[in-house]
């Protein structure tokens, strides 16, 4: 069994297949058919998608799980999700979302109107945390804030990013909860990782930064900056409608997951494939 959290992949071919899970807001087992507005459930959807992406004819190397693990603050899921990861046999490694540190109380209101409590993060999230690839080296960071829905790349996270960055000069690919670059939504904007500016511009020597994979936005978007593909990847569960101003759902857009193949010559391919009906 892979141990946690996963620091080395070797691949046996020219390339690291890394699928990403991410925003899969479990709740406690009693809520799980109640909670959710969506009517869809959340557990359910989470396995089904880790099952559907193993089924399929690509070897995934590693399980990059970007935050939102859960809906409430609470071990007992944490534990249910690592027993799931675990037994896929697959290493894997998790960081957290603004769920994982905030209770948002009186979830069913307008988010204007919920209470935010902050909350501690389970041990087992990552924070500056190096995987190494024979190729690649993949970075995660923690963009949570405790009690804010918005994130925030801490100076101290990027001085570390920076560092990592100048003593490697393998193709690089980092990840984290929230997303970097605007949406074109305002509500999902107004969430944004803050610092986002300090981070490009501390970034922008490192050309062989190649790709930021990210959650948060319940949504499938790529966009680039300063030669950087920016990858935003939907939830396992529920998603929300690109290109909105206001809050909504996406009700037609299935649960989904992201594909990324890092290979030996520093290109990368990424799709993202949707639950089947
Ligand atoms: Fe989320
Ligand atoms: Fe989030």
């Amino acid at each position: 069994m892979a141990s946690y959290p996963a620091h080395k992949i070797s691949s046996p071919d020219m390339q690291v297949n890394v699928l990403q899970l991410t925003d899969l807001h479990l709740s406690m087992p009693k809520e799980l058919f109640t909670a959710d507005r969506t009517q869809s459930n959340c557990q359910q959807s989470f396995e089904q998608v880790v099952k559907q992406a193993l089924d399929e004819d690509i070897r995934c190397d590693l399980i990059l799980v970007t935050g939102d693990l859960v809906n409430q603050v609470n071990r007992t899921i944490y534990d249910h999700i690592f027993a799931v990861l675990q037994r896929t046999q697959i290493p894997f490694a998790c960081i957290a979302g603004n769920h994982d540190v905030t209770d948002e109380l009186y979830s069913e209101r307008p988010f204007f109107q919920r209470e935010l409590v902050p909350q501690p993060a389970d041990p087992r999230l990552l924070n500056q945390h190096v995987i190494e690839t024979d190729y690649w080296q993949i970075l995660l960071l923690d963009s949570a804030v405790a009690g804010k829905v918005a994130g925030k790349v801490q100076n101290k996270d990027i001085e570390w990013l920076c560092s990592q960055l100048s003593t490697s000069n393998k193709p690089a690919l980092l990840a984290l909860h929230h997303h970097v670059l605007p949406m074109q939504s305002e509500w999902i904007d107004d969430h944004i990782a803050q610092n986002a500016e300090v981070f490009w511009q501390r970034i922008s020597p490192f050309k062989h930064l190649s790709a930021i994979i990210s959650g948060h936005t319940h949504q499938e978007q790529v966009r680039c900056r300063q030669g950087v593909t920016v990858y935003s990847t939907p939830s396992t569960c529920y998603q929300f409608k690109p290109y909105e101003d206001d809050f909504a759902y996406d009700k037609n857009a299935r649960p989904g997951y992201r594909w990324l193949q890092l290979a030996n010559n520093g290109s990368i391919v990424s799709w993202v494939k949707r639950l089947d009906t």
